[in-house]
């Protein structure tokens, strides 16, 4: 792997970190001189990250990103200074259309993907601003753009744009950006089991005109752009990686 320098000194949180798009991103940053702060709701995929990058700058924090404790020991970790947070940490809905979904899956999915999103965010925000720079990158989804999945996970793909949009606008001039990537399919360990006949039926057609599923690490390179001072003139902004589906 060559090594870069572009997050030299830097330092960055990422959630969901322990696999997939979060652990491409770790493991990039990493490569390019960064100090990372990987936080994920499984001590064991955290382990196993550190065991595989011995002498990196890497620090774990192992606990579920909707508890206020965790997010409080995650900036805590951190330190003083803060460049980077990628809000990356997801999990899917099972499909469920309005009809049929309960309310402990409602209430999961709003939280992780889109309270927690809100809530790190928060806690981070000030540092930034103390210092005048640094860069969110939210990762939202296809799901932002078509049907892809159920109500649940959609509206929180939706309004990890609106969080996006509204922070940048708020604070873009105060030298923190806030970009949003939108992954199509990507190979990763993400559950999404059908838990719907009824959209497996729709789904089935809706996805058949899906580009193949790209890897973790093509969207960790979108992400550590969107991180980096190359993107420094880009805030607001929904990167889509997936493949042109969105242009189907
Ligand atoms: N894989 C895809 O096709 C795809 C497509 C679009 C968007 N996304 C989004 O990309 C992000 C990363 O997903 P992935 O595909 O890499 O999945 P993944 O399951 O491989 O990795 C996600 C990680 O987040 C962790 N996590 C889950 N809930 C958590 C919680 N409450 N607190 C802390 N950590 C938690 C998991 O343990 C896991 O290690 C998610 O936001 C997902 O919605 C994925």
């Amino acid at each position: 792997m060559s090594m870069g320098t572009r997050f030299d000194n830097q330092t960055i949180i990422v959630t969901g970190a322990g696999s997939g798009i979060g652990k491409a991103t770790t493991e990039r940053l990493l490569d390019e001189g960064g100090r990372v702060i990987a936080t994920d709701i499984s001590p064991q995929r955290l382990e196993d990250l550190t065991a595989s990058h011995p002498r990196a700058k890497l620090e774990t924090l192992a606990g579920d990103i909707c508890d206020e404790t965790v997010i409080d020991g995650i900036v805590n970790l951190a330190g003083s200074h803060i460049d980077g947070l990628v809000n990356n940490a997801g999990i899917t809905d099972g499909f469920l259309p309005n009809a049929e979904v309960d309310n402990a899956t409602w209430d999961r999915v709003l939280a992780v993907n889109m309270t927690a999103v809100m809530k790190l965010s928060r806690a981070v925000l000030p540092i930034m601003l103390d210092a005048g720079k640094g860069s969110i990158v939210n990762v939202s989804s296809e799901a932002a753009t078509r049907l892809a999945a159920g109500v649940a996970y959609t509206a929180t793909k939706y309004a990890v744009i609106g969080i996006t949009k509204n922070n940048a606008a708020f604070y873009t001039r105060k030298g923190v950006r806030t970009n949003a990537v939108l992954p199509g399919g990507v190979v990763t360990n993400i559950e999404a089991p059908f838990k719907s006949e009824y959209a497996m039926e729709v789904l089935g057609q809706a996805f058949s005109m899906a580009p193949a599923p790209a890897s973790a690490e093509q969207l960790a390179a979108a992400i550590t752009w969107l991180l980096s001072d190359d993107s420094a003139n880009v805030s607001g902004s929904v990167v889509n990686s997936d493949g042109g589906w969105s242009t189907l």
